[in-house]
């Protein structure tokens, strides 16, 4: 299986029965061998470098139901909540002072947030920190609504594509949202020029090692300049509530894969994987991750964006997570940065 690996990181494409191969290969001895090639090809762009998004959870109203997500629309338990825009404002300030040059703007998909009031919010935060890239994962919009944000000064777009398989799809999804679309959104975010990131939960409710590998095929193709994936993580009060949790140790293979498939990718260690194990995130980093994700909405909401059950860090103001991350990081012997940590162009 280490030639598959090698072949791999050689940029030679693997083809979907070999990555189901490696995939269900999986042992402790292949899993380091992976690990420590994947750092290799991180350290030749990155070298030890971890970049810091400061992640705003804006609103929790949500007008889909997904049925893994705790802030789904039937979850008639979660409490909502949405910022003002000076709050916004306000995390951005902390977050400056902190150092973060990346602010994400994270919320469900909440028609409040119609496409004026959301590209006066982008223009205000463009206007005030120059310097500083601005992320959305705001959900599935129209090319214009895309193109509006971009145009008022938004870099960077995450919208995971859930799972490529469009069966798997219908069945984490209810009907009227559909996989055709998701993937189309995500070629609109492509073609507008932001830099966008895909990805999926490890382990979500019926996946399957070929669905796994669809999804790697889906990713080689799109080309995103990132990749979030973190273990799926059931929710007390969602269909899913009886559904097992997605493992570190294949979130932590598929990172190691990810990382050789898209040498510069710009991958998360992400606060899933700091839920499902207190070590995750190093280990994230430590398998290929690059970039970390520490919290900078206001104490007073965290516990209110809960996308699944026991999430860590819900009570941490933004400067003791940051500082968390930062000692975390330095005991793997990594360091975390203050640059706004763009994809590298060739
Ligand atoms: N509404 C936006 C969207 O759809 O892209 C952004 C917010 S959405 C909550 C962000 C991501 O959280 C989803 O793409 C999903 O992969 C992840 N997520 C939701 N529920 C989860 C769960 N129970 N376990 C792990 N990840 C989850
Ligand atoms: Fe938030 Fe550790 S990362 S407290």
């Amino acid at each position: 299986m280490k030639t598959l690996i090698d072949k791999l990181k050689q940029n030679t494409v693997l083809s979907r029965q070999e990555y189901i191969t490696l995939i269900d290969s999986r042992s402790p001895e292949l899993s380091e061998y992976l690990f420590e090639q994947a750092r290799e090809v991180r350290h030749r762009w990155y070298g030890n470098k971890v970049y810091v998004r400061g992640l705003i959870e804006f609103t929790n109203y949500c007008k889909n139901d997904c049925y893994y997500c705790g802030i789904r629309r039937s979850n008639r338990r979660a409490e909502r909540y949405r910022l003002t825009e000076e709050e916004i404002l306000s995390c951005c300030e902390q977050g400056y002072a902190l150092g973060f040059r990346t602010f994400v703007l994270q919320g469900g998909e909440d028609p409040y947030f119609m496409p004026d009031r959301m590209t006066s919010l982008i223009r205000r935060i463009k206007q005030l920190y120059p310097d500083c890239a601005l992320t959305l994962s705001v959900g599935e919009k129209s090319r214009d609504e895309y193109q509006a944000y971009f145009s008022a000064g938004a870099d960077r777009y995450l919208l995971r594509h859930e799972t490529a398989d469009n069966e798997h799809y219908r069945r984490l999804h209810p009907a009227g949202m559909s996989p055709e679309n998701r993937k189309r959104c995500l070629r609109r975010l492509k073609d507008i020029g932001f830099q966008t990131g895909c990805g999926f939960m490890v382990g979500s409710p019926y996946q399957t090692t070929a669905n796994l590998a669809d999804d790697l095929l889906f990713i080689r193709e799109l080309q995103p300049e990132m990749v979030g994936i973190g273990p799926f993580i059931a929710h007390q009060d969602t269909p899913f509530h009886d559904q097992p949790n997605g493992t570190l140790e294949l979130t932590l293979f598929l990172l190691g894969i990810l990382r050789l498939t898209l040498p510069k990718v710009l991958l998360p260690a992400t606060t899933a994987l700091g839920t499902i194990h207190p070590q995750g995130r190093e280990l994230g980093i430590l398998a290929g991750a690059n970039v970390v994700m520490p919290n900078l909405s206001p104490v007073s909401v965290r516990r209110k964006y809960l996308l699944y059950d026991n999430k860590i860090c819900t009570g941490d103001e933004a400067a003791e997570c940051r500082n968390c991350l930062a000692q975390r990081m330095k005991s793997i012997g990594y360091e975390i940065v203050t640059e706004r940590g763009d994809y590298p162009k060739d």
